[in-house]
């Protein structure tokens, strides 16, 4: 639930650690992030898009959530590890209303960000008063600044760097639990070369937030490709939600494609998993401090 998985990001605020969020959009990815997370012996939070979950569904988002939230309990019973939810990037409030009352996700992203910022405050102080009004033991995400990339419902051509006074001018006014912000990293698969990391802007927003007493766990999104250093230095600044989908998707569909162009028989996914227990755990050499290692980097 969305309590304990706030005891997980208070941790890592002390310790200067993040968790990674690891997307699937069916069964074999999953089964390779939970095995990598359970060998490096570390909480494992898993998130499902909007898309994943209207394609886990046979086009119905419920039942796609349902479905895939039965699998991942079943298989996390398997293991010793803390196993959460976060649905990314949701802007569907009849479907996020769906997922409170399943009770099913430990937390929600709303993206509204590529929305003007009175809307985008609107939109997610909406989810904010959805979750108070049905108390609901679920954290809410919300995200401002705007990050380059197509992410499947919410597509931005331009970045816009997210400002420190409005940083905290809109965690006060939406009251979510979590802020994404836009520090130069990009969605997807192809992200140009021209990545502008701002970790000294993560510091900022995080400086901003807590003088105003608002100790509010920040998210990077688009993480796939950011290099251990730069992103050491983002988690010294109150990063700890790390959202990563490329890598692993990357690692899982090229061993399989590798493994076909070798030999066309070969045709079994273990191997692709295998190659995703291998990425998620090598990963976690990122952790920023070896002395507090945690291997939820
Ligand atoms: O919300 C998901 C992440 O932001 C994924 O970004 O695929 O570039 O790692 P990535
Ligand atoms: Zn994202």
């Amino acid at each position: 639930g969305g309590s304990e998985l706030a005891n997980v990001y208070d941790d890592a605020l002390e310790k200067g650690f993040g968790l990674v969020a690891s997307n699937i959009a069916e069964p074999n990815i999953l089964m390779g992030l939970m095995e990598g997370a359970a060998r490096a012996d570390s909480d494992l939070l898993l998130q499902l898009s909007g898309g994943a979950a209207t394609f886990a569904g046979n086009e119905d988002p419920v039942d796609g959530l349902k479905a895939m939230g039965t699998y991942i309990e079943t298989i996390a019973d398997q293991y010793d590890i803390g196993v959460f939810l976060n649905m990314d990037h949701q802007s569907d409030m009849e479907f996020i209303e769906a997922q409170m009352d399943l009770g099913i996700p430990s937390s929600i992203m709303i993206d509204a960000s590529h929305e003007p910022f009175e809307e985008n405050v609107a939109t997610s102080r909406a989810v904010v008063e959805m979750k108070e009004e049905k108390d609901a033991d679920v954290l809410v995400e919300a995200e401002l600044g705007q990050i380059k990339g197509v992410e499947d419902e919410v597509e931005a051509e331009e970045a816009f760097y997210t400002d420190p006074e409005q940083a905290v001018e809109f965690v006060d006014r939406t009251g979510c639990d979590l802020l994404a912000i836009s520090v130069g990293t990009q969605h997807g698969v192809a992200k140009g070369k021209d990545l502008e990391l701002r970790p000294d802007l993560a510091g900022d927003i995080r400086q901003a937030l807590r003088d105003h007493g608002l100790d509010t766990p920040l998210v990077l999104h688009g993480s796939s490709g950011v290099q251990p250093e730069q992103l050491q230095r983002m988690l010294q600044h109150g990063i700890c939600k790390v959202n990563k989908d490329t890598r692993y998707q990357y690692e899982y569909t090229r061993t399989a494609y590798d493994l076909y162009r070798e030999d066309p028989t070969n045709i079994v996914p273990p191997e692709g998993v295998d190659a995703d227990r291998d990425t998620f755990f090598n990963d976690t050499d990122w952790s920023p401090n070896k002395d507090v290692f945690d291997p939820r980097v």
